[in-house]
C-alpha cells in the first residue's frame, strides 16, 4: 500500500476499507459513488471485494473506493481508459459519451418495474448492449440493479404541473434533461456527490433518485417530501477496460468473471428489498412519502412520455418494442 492508500483505508469508516495487496497480485481498483451499506451497489461491491480477496488471494486483489472518494462518475471512465482504475459501476445514464443505446433505460415509464428491467437485460438485445462500447475500449461485464426512481422537491409534487418552474438536478443524461423539461422544470446536470449540498442551499429545488440513494445521501432531509412515482430506473453497468481484461491469463479471467456473475445473481435478487427497507427508513426518520392515485400517476405518464419520440432514433424502435413486449 502507498502512503495515500493507507491514509484512505484508515479514513474509511464502516466497510470499504480494503485489504492490503501483496506484491505480485493483480490490483483491481473499483471506484464508485454510493454508500457501502443499505445500498444495492454498495453491498454488491463489498461482496465482490470480499470474494475476490478470499478466493483469488495471491493472484488478484480488489480495493473498493466508495462514496466518490477516488473519482466521480464523470471522471471514472476516462480514468479507466488511462489504466488508473480497473472496475466501475456507473449508472446506465452516464455513458452518453460512449454510446446512445443506453438511452433506452432513461426513457420515462419504459419499464413497469425492476423485474421488467431484469428480463430485458437478460434478453439477447440486453446482453448485446454489454458489448456496445468495445470499440471505445470498454467492456460491460454485468448489469447491477438499483431500482425505480422517485421524485422529490422542496414543495409537494402531486401533479406534473407542481414541477413547473422548479430546478431539478439530473444525472449527466440528455434524456433526463428532456424529461424534466417536459414537466416544465429546469434541469441541471450535476455529480451525485454534489446533490445534497445543492438541495440544502437551494441551488436546485428537487431531484429524482431511488429510495436507497434518497435515504443513503439524506436527500429527504432537505426536501419537502418524496413522491412515489416509479417513473424510471437507475441501474448500473459493471464495466472494465477491455485491454486490461484481455490481458489477464485465461484462468484468472474466468475465475474473476465467474465471481462477478455470481455476485450479480445474488445481489440483484435482493435489490428491491434493499430499496423497500430504505423507503421504510425514510418514513421512520420522519420523512414524508406521498403516494399517487392511478389518475394522478397517469398525468405524469402523459407529461413525460412524449420524450420517447425525441430519442427513438438513438435507441432504435426495435429496442423500444423489445422492452415494451417484456412489460406487457
Ligand atoms: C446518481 O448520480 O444519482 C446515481 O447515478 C448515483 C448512483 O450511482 O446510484
Amino acid at each position: 500500500l502507498t502512503a495515500t492508500a493507507t491514509a484512505m483505508a484508515l479514513s474509511l469508516s464502516a466497510g470499504g476499507a480494503f485489504a492490503a495487496c501483496d506484491d505480485g497480485e493483480i490490483v483491481v481498483k473499483f471506484s464508485h459513488v454510493t454508500n457501502t451499506d443499505k445500498h444495492p451497489k454498495g453491498i454488491a461491491a463489498s461482496l465482490l471485494e470480499q470474494r475476490v480477496n478470499d478466493e483469488m488471494d495471491g493472484t488478484m486483489c480488489m480495493e473498493v473506493y466508495p462514496n466518490s472518494t477516488l473519482y466521480n462518475d464523470n471522471k471514472v471512465l476516462e480514468a479507466m481508459l488511462q489504466g488508473d482504475v480497473q472496475l466501475a459501476a456507473p449508472s446506465l445514464s452516464k455513458f452518453e459519451q460512449f454510446t446512445k443505446q443506453f438511452r433506452l433505460f432513461d426513457l420515462p415509464f419504459m419499464f413497469k418495474d425492476i423485474e421488467a428491467v431484469d428480463a430485458f437485460q437478460a434478453s439477447e438485445t440486453g446482453q448485446a448492449m454489454l458489448d456496445s462500447m468495445q470499440r471505445r475500449g470498454l467492456q460491460g461485464l454485468a448489469y447491477w440493479h438499483n431500482g425505480m426512481k422517485q421524485m422529490s422537491a422542496n414543495v409537494p409534487l402531486i401533479e406534473p404541473s407542481d414541477a413547473e418552474g422548479l430546478k431539478f438536478r439530473v444525472q449527466s443524461s440528455d434524456v433526463l434533461v428532456a424529461q424534466m423539461e417536459a414537466i416544465g422544470g429546469s434541469p441541471q446536470k450535476m455529480a451525485f456527490s454534489e446533490v445534497y449540498g445543492a438541495l440544502q442551499q437551494g441551488v436546485v429545488d428537487g431531484q429524482e433518485n431511488t429510495w436507497s440513494n434518497i435515504y443513503g445521501k439524506k436527500f429527504f432531509e432537505v426536501q419537502d417530501g418524496v413522491t412515489e412515482t416509479n417513473h424510471g430506473v437507475i441501474d448500473y453497468l459493471v464495466v472494465t477496460n477491455i485491454d486490461w481484461l484481455n490481458g489477464l491469463d485465461e484462468d484468472v479471467r474466468e475465475q474473476f468473471l465467474t465471481i462477478v456473475n455470481e455476485v450479480t445473481q445474488t445481489r440483484n435478487s435482493e435489490s428491491a428489498k434493499v430499496n423497500q427497507e430504505a423507503k421504510q427508513a425514510i418514513i421512520d426518520a420522519g420523512g414524508e412519502v406521498r403516494e399517487l392515485t392511478p389518475e394522478q400517476r397517469e398525468k405524469w405518464v402523459e407529461a413525460m412520455k412524449p420524450v420517447w419520440e425525441q430519442f427513438k432514433d438513438d435507441v432504435g424502435q426495435e429496442t423500444i418494442d423489445a422492452a415494451q413486449a417484456i412489460n406487457a
